[in-house]
């Protein structure tokens, strides 16, 4: 399968063919060889590619996740009204000054003194999930390791009961499939009964912490509520339900992701975790190489001219392919060589600007514990044939990673 360039600038690519899923960064290079904004057929969209011109739309608030009045979106039909109850207050679907009002209550989780001291906890659950493994010789990394760390994570750091972690995990994946190109009616269904239960369940949740407070971001959040300004509880359960799913699906995958840029371009080894500056070059070195979200779009808040000659009217979107700003050959040298000591090598894989990643420090610290305790236990880690990918574009990653020691 190729990229056929159809216009000057204009290309025909199907998204859903897995040569381009599953490594879609020789099509970026070829779009990086057209400078400017790209048109993509199959979306009907103009695309950004260019490091710059990614992080500079993120930040430019000419543009914006909603649509400007006067253009909304068609709502969501009744049989997806529980799904739209979860993203109603939902950080990624709302805008100044909601957006805000509600990113002061949850930046202030998330500052990174209260992070850091979850370092020893995580340290400890990835031990102990290796301890459950180690002894095998191989695992399937994504379900053995890579996922139920960073759900326990954000489990402990909302307030919720461990033993729901599974229920978690299934009403997650459920309600991510609407955002993927392969949702079917019957996916929908199953996405707005996902839902309900989380819905409910959160509901039992906060009565649960409104009755014994802790230190858990749950009651944080419940303890604001006195305050002029503090969230009423259907915006608490927007927000834990966003955290929820945000705070695992891109770090299970980014985990995978990088195990696997790791053991494919050695050498890197448990050397390079011994000091705190190599550990995190690494971590940024993951992000750069191969993050799991590839792209998101924008709403222009009036016409934008874009590179002089492409105008974006007001209402209509723009693409920001961050998997391909990470690898613009004009902002890193040798894009597609993953060097673990690679310097100035801040990428867009956690966005910017007003929608920043609120949980990039905790993302952060679980890449670098997780990693380092990994290809420390484990040092003659190797993969196992070659990885399965997910059969999605937008949330790039495996679906198995098969690894022996
Ligand atoms: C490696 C792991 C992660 C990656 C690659 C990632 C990536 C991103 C990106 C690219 C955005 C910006 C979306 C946009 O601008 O439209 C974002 C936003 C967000 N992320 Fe993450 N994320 C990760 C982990 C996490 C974790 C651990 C949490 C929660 C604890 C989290 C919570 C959020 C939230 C709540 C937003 C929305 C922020 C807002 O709209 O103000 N993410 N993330």
């Amino acid at each position: 399968m190729t990229l056929r360039w159809t216009g000057d600038r204009t290309f025909s690519l199907e998204p859903k063919n897995p040569a381009f899923f599953e490594n879609p960064y020789p099509y970026y290079r070829q779009m990086h060889e057209r400078t400017g904004p790209v048109f993509w057929e199959q979306y009907g969209l103009w695309c950004l590619t260019d490091f710059v011109a990614v992080d500079r739309c993120l930040r430019d608030r000419r543009f914006a996740r909603l649509p400007p009045a006067g253009h909304e979106k068609s709502p969501y039909p009744p049989h997806l009204q529980a799904f739209a109850q979860t993203e109603r207050y939902s950080l990624l679907a709302l805008e100044p000054p909601e957006h805000t009002r509600l990113r002061k209550l949850v930046n202030r989780a998330f500052v990174s003194r209260r992070v850091e001291a979850m370092a020893d906890e995580i340290a400890e659950l990835t031990h102990r999930c290796i301890d459950q493994f180690e002894a095998d010789g191989e695992a399937e990394l994504l379900s053995q390791f890579a996922t139920p760390v960073p759900v326990t994570v954000i489990a402990r750091l909302l307030g919720i009961p461990e033993e729901a972690t599974d229920n978690l995990l299934n009403w997650s994946h459920a309600m991510v499939k609407v955002y993927t190109m392969v949702q079917s009616p019957e996916d929908e269904t199953r996405a707005n009964e996902a839902s309900e239960a989380f819905i409910d369940f959160l509901q039992v949740q906060i009565s649960a912490h409104r009755r014994a407070p802790s230190e858990s971001l749950l009651s944080h959040l419940i303890a604001q509520q006195s305050d002029a300004d503090g969230p009423s509880d259907d915006e608490i359960i927007s927000i834990a339900i966003l955290l929820l799913n945000a705070g695992h699906e891109a770090t299970v995958h980014q985990l995978g992701n990088g195990v696997v840029a790791l053991l494919k371009d050695p050498p890197v080894n448990s050397q390079w975790f011994n000091c705190r500056q190599s550990a995190d070059a690494v971590v940024e070195e993951c992000l750069r190489h191969d993050a799991p979200l590839h792209l998101f779009t924008r709403y222009a808040q009036e016409s934008v001219t874009l590179d002089d000659d492409v105008v974006i009217e007001k209402g209509e979107q723009v693409a920001l392919l961050l998997g391909a700003a990470n690898r613009c050959p004009a902002r890193f040298d040798e894009p597609d060589v993953f060097h673990a000591d690679r310097s100035n090598n801040q990428s867009v894989a956690l966005g910017a600007g007003i929608h920043f990643c609120v949980g990039a420090p905790l993302a952060r610290l679980e890449l670098r514990i997780a990693l380092s305790t990994l290809f420390k236990r484990l040092p003659g880690l190797s993969l196992v044939g070659a990885p399965a990918y997910r059969d999605s574009y937008h949330f790039h990653g495996f679906d198995e990673l098969r690894v022996k020691w």
